[in-house]
């Protein structure tokens, strides 16, 4: 345990959880809980940076949990957040390490502050969604984490928080706060059914996805319906559509239908429903065992939310520790207990 390298990564309570979080971030969660020692975090700070209502936040945060409980993430490396206020706290003291100029360059401030103003009938965007990568910097930080599995688009945020560590020990004269890396982890891009040139998000809307936890028969009612061919594909190339059930079935674990199928593929006598139906099979089989153990959860919800409040307090005293220690460092004030 001691010698185990810490891995942190963190999800935003954003309702439904679909096979493209669980192919590209979930199912890797849970496999790094055998070799690592991970800290995952359902961070609802950063989900009120949007415009939102509290009681559907509360609600999203505990359905997250038992999702991520269902698929298989342990309860002791999760924790909520907001039952770790010291993370607000660190934040606050790495936004004077970080440049204004720094945090109006990310990429997904610039997406997300034009999004708002076309989704929203004022124009108003919150400081907190500029402060946004400071707080995801002290998510990181604040358990000395060694690695951080990111996609794509968080490698600028990680960067960021590179930077935020190496001014705050510099300008300290301390090398107190560990340096992450990015653990960079073979990831399927899961793309939506509807529209194979975006990726599977809710923001799209519902058939841009499809739930995890999803009905046998809306699975394979929206795997029947995707896209496959768009008549723009070049000659000799898979079109994305066709592209993106490759990919899920193979996610899915069903190799032998993969290797199968792609050999049709290549000879050419690939029948889209084929390729369709074991996509569906391997998908349901995914969701039955997740929507099984969901129940399980959902029926003793108090016994949950127990499990996670201990856990997060557990996870709680790391942060205490590295947050005294930064503030001892930085010369501001401890109470003593
Ligand atoms: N910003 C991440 C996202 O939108 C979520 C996140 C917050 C995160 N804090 C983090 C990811 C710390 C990794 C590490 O997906």
């Amino acid at each position: 345990m001691e010698n185990k390298k810490r891995v942190l990564s963190c999800i935003q309570p954003t309702g439904d959880m679909h096979f493209g979080n669980y192919f590209g971030a979930v199912k890797n969660w849970v496999a790094l809980q055998e070799q690592y020692d991970c800290i995952y975090g359902v961070v609802d700070y950063h989900a009120i940076t949007m415009p939102y209502t509290p009681k559907k936040l509360r609600e999203n945060v505990w359905d997250l949990v038992i999702n991520l409980m269902a698929t298989g993430v342990e309860a002791k490396h999760l924790f909520i957040q907001s039952l770790v206020p010291e993370h607000a706290e660190l934040s606050w003291i790495f936004n004077c390490f970080c440049s204004y100029g720094q945090l109006t360059r990310m990429t997904q401030f610039k997406d997300k502050s034009l999004q708002s103003k076309e989704t929203s009938s004022d124009d108003f965007i919150s400081s907190g969604l500029l402060t946004y990568p400071v707080l995801q910097a002290a998510d990181i930080l604040i358990y000395q984490a060694d690695y951080v599995p990111v996609g794509k688009d968080q490698i600028q945020h990680l960067e960021l928080t590179r930077n935020i560590a190496q001014r705050f020990n510099h300008q300290m004269g301390k090398e107190y706060f560990t340096m992450p890396e990015p653990l960079l982890t073979q990831i399927p891009k899961v793309m939506s059914p509807a529209d194979p040139n975006r990726k599977m998000s809710k923001s799209a809307g519902e058939k841009h996805y499809i739930n995890l936890f999803a009905e046998e028969s809306r699975i394979r009612k929206q795997i029947r319906s995707a896209v496959t061919d768009t008549g723009e594909t070049p000659e000799g190339k898979m079109s994305p559509g066709v592209e993106n059930l490759f990919s899920m079935l193979q996610a899915s674990g069903k190799k032998e239908e993969y290797d199968s199928l792609i050999a049709d593929y290549h000879n050419g006598s690939l029948k889209y429903v084929d390729l369709k139906d074991a996509t569906a099979d391997g998908l349901v089989a995914i969701s039955k065992t997740f929507r099984a153990r969901k129940e399980e959860l959902l029926a003793d919800r108090k016994a949950v939310k127990n499990q996670i409040k201990a856990s997060s307090m557990e996870i709680r005293k790391k942060a205490q520790e590295t947050v005294r220690g930064a503030k001892e460092i930085a010369g501001l004030q401890n109470i003593k207990f």
